[in-house]
């Protein structure tokens, strides 16, 4: 099967340069009607201008591809709505929302400063779900939509120096499990992608020789699979150097141990149970967890 999008109208926001270009120009170069964001910020979200997206733009439309630029700040919900009825009235819908757009502010926690903190949740958590409250009453009257989340292993797992950035990826996997079950019948579906590219982003962090087989086009493939009309919904794909993964929120079988007074010491002395992995399972919504306990209390009582 060929993965095209001819037809389809997508907005990649941080799109002016690193991952969100490449996924801009892939977008177009299989069809797609791209409009690229871009505040053209530093990597610590200082400064900015439209001239990264317009650049990436101007080669989209040299490949003979059809864009549009737009400089919204993701943390501005006004100017994200502005950036979402521009590509409307140009080309009548939107099919498809990558959110790219994000920040570094690292420090260890001891040092953070917690206005920094908050800025990083702005531009990662809330600059996501900006984008998405502005494109889904179009995909809801449309009937259609996907949506991909940019996750990273930092959320999923944990860096050293990055609390802030953490919380605030792991946070649009969150708004991916929610939003994906509240899609389903509009025909939404909502993935998230966990990349791991050389971009400015990680320059200094990691050897030359490792940066040369991180390239951000080898991501790119799983943001087109999950933008693509065949996408799964409620996936975690993990992509880089051009090998693919899944992670997955799982939840084991767990013990019903029950109200006694001594259930601290039992919990403690038989943790190894609870975590044990066998039987877990991937729950299809946030309700299986309450199934799990309160099937196991029900079974205890006979
Ligand atoms: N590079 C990696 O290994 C890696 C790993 C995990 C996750 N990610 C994520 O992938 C995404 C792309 O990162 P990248 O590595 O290409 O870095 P990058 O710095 O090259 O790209 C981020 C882009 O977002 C833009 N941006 C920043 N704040 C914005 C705002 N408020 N509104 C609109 N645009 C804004 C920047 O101007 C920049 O062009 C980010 O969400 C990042 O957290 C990257």
């Amino acid at each position: 099967m060929a993965i095209n999008f001819n037809g389809r109208v997508a907005i990649v926001t941080g799109a002016g340069g690193g991952l969100g270009r490449q996924h801009a120009l892939a977008l177009a170069a299989r069809g797609a009607k791209v409009l690229v964001n871009d505040l053209g910020s530093g990597v610590h979200g200082e400064g900015g201008s439209t001239s990264a997206a317009q650049a990436v733009v101007d080669e989209i439309r040299a490949a003979g591809g059809e864009a549009l630029a737009n400089g919204a700040s993701v943390t501005d919900l006004a100017a994200v709505e502005a950036m979402v009825q521009q590509a409307v009235d140009a080309w009548g819908r939107v099919d498809i929302l990558v959110n790219n757009a994000g920040i570094l502010r690292d420090k260890s926690f001891a040092k953070m400063d917690m206005a920094d903190f908050r800025f990083v949740v702005d531009v990662h958590l809330m600059g996501a779900a900006n984008c998405c409250k502005a494109v889904w009453p179009h995909m809801v009257a449309q009937e259609y939509g996907r949506i991909v989340m940019t996750t990273s292993s930092t959320g999923l797992y944990g860096n050293f120096g990055q609390a802030n950035y953490g919380a605030a990826k792991l946070a649009q996997v969150g708004l991916m499990q929610t939003l994906a079950i509240e899609g389903a019948k509009h025909h939404i579906h909502v993935n998230a992608l966990a990349p791991t590219a050389a971009t400015r982003m990680t320059e200094g962090l990691m050897p030359e020789e490792v940066l040369a087989v991180l390239k951000p086009e080898a991501v790119v493939p799983a943001m087109l699979v999950l933008a693509h009309e065949s996408a799964p919904t409620r996936t975690i794909l993990c992509a880089g150097a051009g090998t693919f993964e899944a992670a997955h929120i799982t939840l084991t079988q767990g013990i019903h141990l029950g109200l006694g007074a001594d259930v601290p010491e039992q919990l403690a002395a038989r943790l190894a149970e609870v975590t044990d992995r066998s039987g877990e399972q991937i729950p299809q919504s946030g309700a299986a967890q309450g199934t799990n306990e309160v099937g196991k209390a029900m079974a205890a009582r006979v």
